[in-house]
């Protein structure tokens, strides 16, 4: 393989110099901006991409194709279809934003990516009811708690669930606008939860556009561990939006967003056909599998 230098440590003084003035000029011209965060943030950003661009010693050429590249990213974009987040996502930058942003409380669970497609007015089912509207997969079901961090119930706490199809897509990836594998339901008095849904599966976020040829190009994958997404609200609570994932998934240590965490790993048992179901449903020769996923919402503001 062949070895890139950074040469900047062979650059002469006085090109240094040059390079040095620049940056120090752009920085200075952030210097009486009447917002101090707005302040922070661009300078912040000047002094890392100056810094990129000289560590790298980026081409003319290379820097056109940086260009081209978010023009082709802001041309794909619209209503439906947000690939700057998909760009931010592939990058690490939304989870490490919700890294900086959901740090560490008590024993509240932890917090993933969003992804783009969470849609507001899925329909509400009652506590044992069906997400999965037709959407096909093998049935599983899902329960747990609701819970604050010193261990009490949370009751009518708004859960907000949605998936992937066995096929890898999602109800607002096909034309037909159908509404499948999404809901939200509301924890009873206890705190408690269960629901239908599908087993989770791997699928590959879209790589149709700019930053599939990106993944291509660097011989990434493209593949997210399977999983289910959960955004959980209750008033004095922090929102938690996160998902759980599958023990034994051989994709958990490869997922393009890097949006696994290990406690949210769990394990989906999978049930004998014929094995009764918790709430009765017949399900006749179809294999079922069971998942519990116990929710601690941190408090407002930590
Ligand atoms: C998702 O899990 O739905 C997702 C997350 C990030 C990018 C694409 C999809
Ligand atoms: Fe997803």
């Amino acid at each position: 393989m062949t070895e890139i230098q950074n040469t900047e440590s062979t650059i002469p003084t006085e090109q240094s110099q040059v390079e040095e003035t620049l940056t120090a000029n752009v920085l200075r011209s952030f210097e009486d901006c009447q917002d101090p965060r707005l302040k922070q943030l661009m300078q912040g950003l000047v002094k890392h991409l100056h810094a990129f661009i000289r560590d790298v010693r980026l081409t003319e050429e290379e820097w056109n194709k940086a260009i081209e590249f978010l023009t082709a990213v802001g041309h794909i974009t619209d209503d439906r279809r947000q690939e700057f987040i998909l760009l931010s996502d592939v990058l690490g930058a939304s989870m490490q934003t919700i890294n900086v942003n959901n740090a560490a409380y008590k024993d509240a669970t932890e917090a993933t990516v969003f992804g783009p497609f969470f849609v507001d007015d899925a329909p509400e089912i009652p506590i044992g009811g069906d997400i999965a509207g037709g959407a096909p997969g093998q049935p599983c079901w899902v329960e747990g708690t609701v819970t604050d961090t010193d261990g009490n119930p949370v009751p009518n706490a708004r859960i907000e669930v949605w998936e992937a199809d066995e096929d890898g897509f999602y109800d607002v990836q096909y034309t037909d606008d159908r509404v499948a594998g999404r809901a939200h339901l509301f924890s009873d008095q206890d705190g408690q939860y269960s629901f239908w849904g599908l087993t989770p599966t791997p699928y590959p976020i879209p790589h149709d556009g700019p930053v599939g040829q990106l993944l291509e190009a660097t011989g990434r994958s493209p593949m997210r561990a399977s999983h289910l997404h959960f955004m959980v609200t209750a008033p004095e609570c922090r929102t938690l939006v996160t998902h759980i994932f599958v023990t034994g998934d051989e994709l958990l240590k490869y997922d393009t967003v890097f949006g696994v965490k290990q406690s949210l790993v769990k394990d989906f048992v999978e049930q004998p056909a014929g094995t009764p179901t918790p709430d009765g449903r017949a399900l006749g020769d179809a294999t079922w599998a069971k998942a519990r996923f116990d929710i601690v919402l941190a408090p407002a503001g930590t």
